[in-house]
């Protein structure tokens, strides 16, 4: 897939799946825009100068509409959206039932509205290309629920299914396509509580199908899909990326 002569925006990139993101796209030709509330990190490959990286708060309208402005500015447009940023505590968001609600409010702020916000800024400028493509990323706990759960992260992270679709269906005439991805357990920085502990990452690979735990990688690869021209009939859909645990 060649990304040659366009300008992503991944927000979130300070994260495990934005910044394999990010260089996957700036290997593939894009230049690319990158923001997280994290200093910028180690292991960026844009030797060419092909990437800014804007540090700060994705919930606040200011933040993301500058940051917008300035990559247009800088690389003259944008054509992709990928919406990589989230927090799951496992700590404090817990059930709906008990769970602190400035919790709830908090993680809804970053998990969904943080989303709004960046897909509000890029519509204009990817109008002004005469189109484009938004990858959000969701999660397999969206589809199902269980005894211990993180509810704040679930819902929060279902309503990202469903804006997803107003997108589409609201900017398709404006040839603008924007889909989900709903990672399963993925080795990142989310989930520190796996790092360096075999057996446990063992354990949770015995419960998925294909036998292993999936990497950032895995979801780069869908998401550089559903962003290029491949995937340029898909729109308002979810690519299940799993290795066949909800299958099953
Ligand atoms: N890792 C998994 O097992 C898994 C599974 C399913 C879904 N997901 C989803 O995939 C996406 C990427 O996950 P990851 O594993 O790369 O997580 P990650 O924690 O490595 O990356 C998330 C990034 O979001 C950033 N962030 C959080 N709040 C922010 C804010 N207010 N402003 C700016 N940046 C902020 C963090 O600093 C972090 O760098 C997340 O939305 C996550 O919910 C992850």
């Amino acid at each position: 897939m060649s990304f040659r002569d366009k300008t992503a925006v991944v927000a979130g990139a300070g994260g495990g799946m934005g910044l394999n993101i990010a260089n996957d796209l700036i290997d593939a030709g894009a230049s690319v825009a990158m923001a997280d509330v994290k200093p910028e990190p180690d292991g960026i490959r844009s030797e060419q100068g092909r990437h800014v990286y804007f540090q700060g708060d994705l919930t606040e309208e200011a933040f993301v509409r500058n940051a917008v402005h300035r990559t247009a500015e800088e690389f003259g447009g944008v054509d992709y959206l990928v919406n990589t940023t989230g927090v799951l505590w496992f700590d404090r968001d817990l059930s709906f039932s008990t769970m602190d609600l400035s919790v709830w409010d908090e993680v809804f702020r970053i998990n969904l509205k943080s989303f709004v916000l960046t897909a509000r800024c890029v519509v204009p400028e990817m109008k002004k290309r005469g189109g484009g493509a938004m990858v959000h990323f969701s999660t397999i706990d969206a589809l199902r629920a269980d005894t211990r759960p993180q509810d704040a992260y679930a819902a929060s992270k279902a309503a990202v299914i469903r804006l997803s679709k107003s997108i589409a269906i609201q900017f398709a005439a404006a040839r603008i396509r924007s889909n989900v991805i709903l990672p399963g357990p993925v080795l990142s920085p989310m989930q520190a509580r796996w790092q360096g502990k075999e057996a446990v990452q063992a354990a949770v690979a015995t419960g998925i199908p294909l036998g292993r735990l999936g990497t950032t990688q895995d979801q780069s690869n869908a998401c550089c899909f559903l962003l290029s021209d491949e995937a340029s009939f898909i729109t308002g859909t979810e690519l299940v990326v799993d290795g066949g645990l909800t299958a099953q």
